[in-house]
């Protein structure tokens, strides 16, 4: 069970013409890292950054578990209310660790765990849909949210809450919920008090993005099978491999400075995350909040920083982004995720032996092709001076998916020291948010009503 990084082709002398991380950069690189790396270690030690022990806190685990084994058999679907970064990790587990279409499964091929499906936006119609389709009487809800306030998930929450009341009456009703949130402050620690509705933690130094470890991944994934004990083994031996202050010991360490040199020193500001394999396609857009929200900052210079990350699939976006990747503009890095064990593995039939464009195909596996497509690409990608690392895990499976979570959440730590900016806070969504509840009649948001009110109208003569 590993999980490797190599970065051969981010580094001069490997790409032509002079271009790539030069061994002068990666001295740099080793001498900011002890830095960040002391900055990062500071705040662990002050117990700010709770991700770090997720993996090994077993009486959290045991939180989840406990409502994991008291429902199991009760129920067909689990029906997770919560957005960013309380849904994407739910989501990114499910596609990767699930058999494919696990929603559209039957009860026997899913071994009796149950659907689970993630409302991660307030769109009326994918909520009526859902709801028109549950049968409340065997459905768990969780409703997930940090702060237990958030517009999104508390509207989702009430509209949910009104269906299981006037559907199962109000006592049956409560035992049909789940609240995942901080321990102490929020709405939806008050309901649970006041309530009796029973409640897990999201531990208080632990931020939405950095909570896929905590209940708020591991809860569904627990109920929906998966090896949730393997999941943070991977990730306690990620941590184990990040934590020395020398670069080159220091997986998450490497990544975080490769992307931050390769950003500020080289132009490559757009970091493209590109698994190879459908299963990790989830990963890739959990990955895009951590790196956006995280990074995307202004530092206290007032000056403006953070990577944009992008996410794409191989082998499908060899025919959609690829193009861009290795003939657009020179800033672009492409870490790719390969997998050495694919499972359901098996030769492509020979056949149409006189035709030459399908005769060399037959013989070889769908996943040897996966495969040398994208040590093709990268070594393409390469030849064009385009930055590309390759990140191999062996398999797909719990402790992988574990050890990568873990592995970019510290990548991420390690950035925002890089780049010299808090990478735990959020304050860019404030002003968009706090637009939105004046506009809703929020009480204490009456001057954010008013300040919306006296921006720019549409005006006609831009409307086409
Ligand atoms: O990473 C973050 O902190 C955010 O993306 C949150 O996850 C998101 O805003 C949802 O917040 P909450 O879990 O408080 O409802």
């Amino acid at each position: 069970m590993t999980l490797t990084l190599d970065f051969t082709n981010m580094m001069a002398g490997v790409l032509p013409g002079g271009g790539g991380i030069t061994e002068a950069d990666w001295r740099d690189g080793a001498a900011a890292f002890r830095d960040a790396h002391a900055s990062v270690d500071a705040m662990r030690v002050a117990d700010k950054l709770g991700f770090f022990t997720l993996p090994t806190n077993e009486a959290l685990l045991k939180q989840s578990l406990d409502v994991a084994n008291r429902v199991r058999g009760t129920i067909d679907d689990v029906l997770l209310l919560g957005i960013g970064g309380s849904a994407l990790g739910p989501i990114a587990l499910r596609t990767a660790l699930c058999a494919p279409g696990w929603n559209m499964l039957d009860a026997k091929a899913r071994d009796g765990y149950p659907r689970l499906h993630v409302l991660d936006n307030v769109d009326p119609i994918s909520i009526a849909a859902i709801m028109g389709r549950l049968n409340l009487a065997r459905t768990l809800v969780l409703v997930v949210s940090k702060s237990g306030g958030t517009v999104e998930t508390m509207s989702q929450y009430l509209i949910v809450r009104d269906a299981l009341d006037r559907t199962l009456g109000e006592t049956a009703a409560r035992e049909r919920i789940v609240l995942v949130t901080d321990p102490e402050g929020g709405a939806l620690r008050k309901i649970a008090r006041a309530e009796g509705i029973s409640a897990v933690d999201i531990p208080a130094n632990v931020g939405g993005r950095f909570s896929v470890l905590s209940p708020v991944g591991v809860l569904p994934a627990a109920l929906i099978g998966i090896d949730v004990r393997a999941l943070l083994a991977g990730a306690a031996d990620a941590t184990a491999r990040s934590t020395s202050n020398e670069l080159n010991k220091n997986a998450a360490g490497a990544f975080g400075v490769l992307q931050w040199l390769a950003d500020t020193r080289h132009g490559r500001h757009v970091h493209v995350l590109m698994p190879y394999a459908d299963p990790l396609r989830d990963l890739a857009l959990w990955f895009v909040q951590l790196w956006a929200e995280s990074l995307g900052k202004i530092r206290k210079d007032g000056t403006h920083t953070g990577p944009t990350p992008l996410p794409a699939l191989g082998a499908t976006d060899q025919h959609s982004q690829v193009q861009l990747f290795m003939e657009g503009p020179l800033d672009k890095t492409v870490t790719f995720i390969a997998v050495k064990g694919r499972e359901k593995d098996g030769p492509i039939p020979s056949r149409h032996a006189d035709i030459s464009e399908l005769a060399y195909i037959g013989g070889h596996t769908l996943g040897e092709l996966i495969d040398v497509e994208q040590r093709a690409t990268a070594g393409a990608l390469a030849v064009r001076g385009r930055f590309n690392a390759t990140i191999h895990i062996d398999k797909i499976d719990a402790w992988h998916l574990g050890a990568l979570m873990q592995t970019f959440a510290l990548a991420t730590a390690y950035a925002g020291a890089l780049y010299g900016i808090d990478a735990f806070d959020q304050p860019g969504v404030e002003l968009g948010k706090r637009f939105a509840y004046g506009m809703l009649g929020r009480p204490g948001f009456e001057a954010a009503r008013d300040e919306w009110n006296a921006l720019p109208r549409p005006d006609i003569r831009y409307q086409v």
